[in-house]
């Protein structure tokens, strides 16, 4: 199968190597790559200066199942699911096959398309920090029980995320985002107020949005000297400030943030996505089933989407540039997603399987055709004889068999963790990346 390393020598390039369809172990999934989604870290880790090394870096899938380790139970062959590969070893995501984790696997509906789904994983599986995840009980009748929560980089893929898990908590109010150009998109995302991170009387301009109310937690995504001096201002010496790079001997390692953070005395920590794939007891690989598990359940229900994407020409030869275009952007919040089928060399590919067009609305379409076919086969089926039940007493089978419809585990996680203070209920803010 085609496989594609990233790497420097000197330069970031990239090339198309020829390898076997990868194994896969019990607890493991082979998919097969419909569509690759990239992230920054793609042209980040390989760099000499991180983790120097030349292999396969796409993580982000949208696909189908082609085969299932011993071990998995939730999924099967042909399903439809977008996952998240183990960063920074072989069998990635830009390739004919990957194979993840089950703990980071989720079903996509049938509704959304691979593209979309392809933008979701690496940014939209989070790690927890003690935030009231959606299922989790608050008090949305009360207004004392509600705090503020300020996300620096609103619109970013991890900060959307961040945003759209937080709205489904009525206790998190306001939301205030910052973004720049994608404004509009944060603020579709959920955010209650928008504050443009451009502006030269940002600081103010916080206090104003806070209108008074203490401010415990900080989700920065676009973490800098800059934003941190200009957030901590309005963050309570008790609160906490969370974000993606550069601080607390992280991989990209202490930064000039971390003195600030340090100077303030704040909780700080960045968050390491990672950390989903390590066996932790709390945090880790069960965090991932559970969050996985929450995602597919919110994606089933519509209650959000994916980013914003754009798909790259030529497959696999286009993610090159999708990385390079990452790399030196200084705004814009396009996800870069590539169709596997689409690389010049592959002939035998059914390039159908994907929304062609890239273009969500282009599926909502298709979902009318087929609602309106529904409603068409319904009064049909009124008239039908006993060999048409027969058929239907099938189609009821396969419908059975949907992964919607399939038992699921359940797992209870007690988080590790100290009791939280009053002001901190809070504070568990979503550290999403
Ligand atoms: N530590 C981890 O585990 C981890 C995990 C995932 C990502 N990350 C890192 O987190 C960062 C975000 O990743 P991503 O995938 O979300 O990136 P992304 O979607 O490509 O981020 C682009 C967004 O950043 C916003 N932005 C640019 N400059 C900004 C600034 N000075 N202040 C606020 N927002 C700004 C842009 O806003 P406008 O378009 O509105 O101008 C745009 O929406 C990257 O550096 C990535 O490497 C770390």
């Amino acid at each position: 199968m085609k496989n594609l390393l990233v790497y420097y020598d000197p330069e970031f390039t990239t090339k198309l190597e020829d390898i076997p369809i990868p194994e896969y172990g019990d607890n493991e999934i082979l998919i097969k790559v419909v569509v690759a989604g990239s992230n920054p870290k793609d042209w980040k880790h390989p760099m000499p200066q991180y983790f120097n090394v030349k292999l396969n870096q796409g993580d982000d899938v949208g696909g189908i199942v082609e085969a299932v380790g011993a071990k998995v139970k939730n999924f099967r062959k042909g399903d439809r699911v977008a996952g998240f590969h183990e960063m920074d070893t072989p069998r990635g995501t830009y390739a004919e096959y990957t194979v993840c984790p089950t703990h980071t696997v989720f079903h996509i509906p049938s509704s959304m398309s691979f593209e979309e789904a392809a933008t979701i994983p690496l940014a939209g599986l989070y790690r927890n920090l003690r935030i009231p995840l959606p299922f989790e009980r608050t008090d949305e009748h009360g207004n004392d029980t509600k705090f503020p929560l300020i996300i620096n980089g609103a619109s970013s893929s991890v900060g959307a995320f961040a945003t759209k898990f937080a709205r489904l908590n009525p206790a998190i109010s306001p939301i205030i985002g910052i973004a720049g150009s994608s404004a509009a998109f944060a603020k579709e995302s959920g955010c209650d107020i928008m504050l443009d991170y451009r502006s030269e009387t940002i600081a103010e301009e916080l206090k104003t949005a806070l209108a008074g109310a203490k401010c415990y937690h900080i989700f920065d995504v676009s973490n800098s000297v800059t934003s941190i001096k200009y957030l901590m201002p309005v963050l309570e010496k008790e609160g906490r400030y969370t974000c993606t790079m550069g601080v607390k001997g992280g991989i990209y390692g202490k930064g000039e943030q971390q003195d600030l953070l340090e100077e303030k005395g704040v909780w700080f920590e960045q968050i390491w996505v990672g950390s989903v794939h390590e066996d932790k007891p709390a945090g880790g690989k069960m965090f991932g089933a559970v969050i996985s598990t929450i995602l597919e359940a919110i994606l089933a229900d519509g209650k959000f989407g994916g980013q914003p994407f754009e798909v790259v020409p030529n497959g696999l030869e286009g993610v090159e540039g999708a990385l390079k275009k990452l790399r030196d952007r200084k705004g814009g919040n396009t996800k870069y997603v590539c169709r596997i089928g689409e690389t010049p060399g592959l002939d035998i590919w059914d390039v159908s399987l994907s929304d062609k067009d890239g273009d969500k609305d282009g599926d909502k379409d298709e979902d009318k055709d087929e609602d309106e076919d529904k409603d068409k086969d319904k009064d049909e089926d009124e008239d039908e004889d006993e060999d048409e039940d027969e058929d239907e007493d099938k189609d009821k089978d396969d419908k059975d068999n949907t992964p919607a419809s399939r038992p699921r585990f359940t797992t209870t996680v007690t988080f590790n963790t100290p009791a939280p203070t009053p002001a901190a209920v809070a504070l568990s803010l979503p550290s999403l990346t």
